[in-house]
């Protein structure tokens, strides 16, 4: 495909690569809808906070601390509700589950955006990889804590990452979730961007039949802080052959918004979404067994660092 037939095309959903958070929700009026998100100060979560804030949904938005989160929220106007969530530390998670449930509200979407990427030094939290640790199991305590505060056509929407291609050989690697054995930054995040994925696939099982989804997806590469860990020269390479492949952060936003609220994402259950399409993932990425056994381990390390929210 030719780059400017890849910028044009739309596929099935009547987007495409180059739609944005506010094409996608154009004419939707999203009064008295609760949507939550993690990430909510930065890059693509603060993107898709503004467009649903300006398309009348309430927003809650995690951010490290209130002040952050305020002071990021605030001036997008809307109604918004910053809450704190220090995604590496369980009892900041579990914290943030109580707050949220505290407001008594039904949830239409809880989007679980935060995430860092490839730490150029082996890190570990509680035993476990940092990336790895932050990413998914910070999140997986999170949506697992606030799944019947959903509403009954609820959504979970999870960022992956096309980068879940690059991660190892076995996918997880279960035999070393602390990373210690043979450490590479970009290894580590694509395992942590397959475990996003494998736990939309499993949660998205466990939901089907309730009129309850959750899906996984890519948005594309947006030059956001995320960039933060690599190399000035890889970030300064990027940044140079930016304009003929990097989204913008609009564009970036759009598949997280259509799958957050869009009608027509309403029954897509166990997707890996792309460009506001169901995509194909890696092999691994649609391992049932391997999203079961991860599933088992993160209940276990769950567990170990004091239990679920
Ligand atoms: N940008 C891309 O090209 C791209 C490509 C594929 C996938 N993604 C995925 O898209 C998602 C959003 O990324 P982005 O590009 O918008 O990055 P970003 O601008 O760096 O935003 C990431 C957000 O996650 C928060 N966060 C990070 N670590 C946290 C922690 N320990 N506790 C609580 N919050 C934490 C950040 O808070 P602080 O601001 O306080 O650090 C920030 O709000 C990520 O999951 C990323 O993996 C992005």
């Amino acid at each position: 495909m030719s780059l400017a037939s890849m910028l044009s095309s739309k596929g099935p959903s009547g987007f495409g690569y180059a739609s944005t958070a506010e094409d996608v929700t154009k004419g939707l009026d999203l009064a008295g809808k609760h949507v939550l998100i993690t990430g909510s100060n930065s890059g693509l979560g603060l993107e898709t906070a503004r467009v649903l804030a300006m398309r009348g949904a309430t927003v809650i938005g995690t951010a490290r601390t209130v002040e952050k989160g305020r002071d990021a929220l605030a001036p997008l106007g809307g109604k918004t509700i910053p809450v704190a969530m220090e995604l590496s530390e369980p009892d900041s998670v579990r914290a943030c589950v109580r707050a949220v449930r505290a407001l008594g509200v039904r949830l239409d979407a809880v989007i679980a955006n935060a995430g860092i990427m490839a730490l150029p030094n082996h890190e570990m939290l509680h035993g476990v990889e940092k990336q790895l640790f932050t990413n998914h199991v910070g999140h997986f305590i999170f949506v697992n804590g606030l799944i019947d505060t959903l509403a009954s056509d609820g959504r979970v929407v999870i960022l992956s990452s096309g980068a879940h291609k690059n991660a190892p050989a076995a996918g997880i690697e279960l035999d070393n979730l602390s990373g210690e054995r043979d450490y590479r930054a970009w290894k580590a995040y694509g395992q942590a961007k397959l475990a996003n994925l494998l736990f939309a696939r499993s949660l998205a099982q466990r939901l089907a039949g309730s009129g309850r989804v959750a899906n996984a997806l890519h948005p594309g590469v947006i030059a956001t802080n995320l960039g933060r860990h690599m190399s000035a020269v890889t970030r300064m390479g990027l940044l140079a052959v930016g304009p003929l492949f990097l989204k913008t952060v609009g564009e970036g936003a759009a598949t997280e918004t259509w799958a957050a609220v869009h009608p027509d994402a309403a029954k897509v259950n166990g997707e890996y979404l792309s460009d506001c399409n169901i995509a194909t993932s890696s092999a691994q990425g649609q391992d049932k067994g391997l999203a079961e056994k991860l599933w088992v381990a993160t209940e276990a390390i769950v567990a170990r660092v004091g239990g679920p929210a």
